[in-house]
């Protein structure tokens, strides 16, 4: 049985972020059976959403308004079994780069109350430049857009509550580097969405659940009821 775990890193610099995504992914190819990949953000062509809605009129699984880093992604997103986010706290908030991202995840949409990401577990990494600069506002926001793309967030428990964060001390990779008890939140984080991933991919194949009951619907047919009442508004 294997699982695989991407990791999205939203920082615009080869520093803190990245080093934390690294070394939340080799704690969590310590788990037998897990394949990591890590997709820098950084130098490619990412837009933002417009809200054409093409995705959805068109019924596709990419964006027909852009192709660019995210026509790369969306494979990817669909088939992993976890997703760890990183972003720098900008502001107290995940950085734009990361917010579009998600924002861009619009074409999947149509597949959360299908049950596509009833089971895939998500969790978020931040790095600030102040000690105290944000990073529980920012791991809230990445956390947020995680639930709203449907995914299960894991959480770090007492040691790392709401997910990883370092303090980069002002001297961003150095800082970053020598945050011991930072790290220990991210490897934390790291190994624990790969154990995740991986029982809640075996409990899928041992259990008979189609797979929208993995969304929390009981019947296709309230699928469309629902997705029916909605429109209405
Ligand atoms: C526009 C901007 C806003 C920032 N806002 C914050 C902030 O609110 N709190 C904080 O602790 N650090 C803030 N920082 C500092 C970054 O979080 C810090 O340098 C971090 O190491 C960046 O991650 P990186 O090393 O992966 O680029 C900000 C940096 C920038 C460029």
């Amino acid at each position: 049985m294997s699982v695989k775990i991407l990791a999205i890193n939203g920082s615009p610099r080869k520093s803190g972020t990245q080093y934390a995504l690294e070394y939340a992914l080799k704690a969590a190819a310590e788990i037998d059976g897990v394949e990591t990949e890590l997709i820098n953000l950084r130098g490619k062509e990412l837009n933002f959403c417009v809200h054409c809605n093409r995705c959805i009129k068109d019924n596709v699984l990419h964006c027909p308004a852009f192709d660019d880093v995210m026509s790369e992604i969306y494979p990817k997103i669909l088939e992993a079994d976890g997703l760890i986010i990183g972003s720098p706290v900008y502001q107290m908030s995940p950085n734009a780069q990361t917010t579009a991202f998600f924002n861009r995840l619009r074409p999947l949409g149509k597949l959360i109350a299908t049950g596509k990401f009833g089971l895939k577990v998500g969790a978020g990494i931040t790095v600030g430049g102040a000690r105290n600069g944000g990073q529980d506002t920012t791991l809230e926001g990445i956390g947020n857009m995680l639930l709203a793309s449907g995914y299960i967030v894991a959480s770090g428990g007492v040691y790392a509550y709401n997910g990883g964060s370092l303090w980069a001390q002002g001297a961003n990779l150095d800082g970053a580097k020598n945050d011991e008890v930072g790290l220990n939140t991210v490897s934390m984080i790291g190994h624990r969405i790969a154990v995740l991933a991986k029982v809640l991919k075996v409990g899928a194949e041992h259990t008979d659940y189609p797979e929208y009951q993995h969304a929390g619907f009981i019947s296709e047919e309230e699928i469309t009821a629902r997705r029916n009442a909605f429109k209405r508004g």
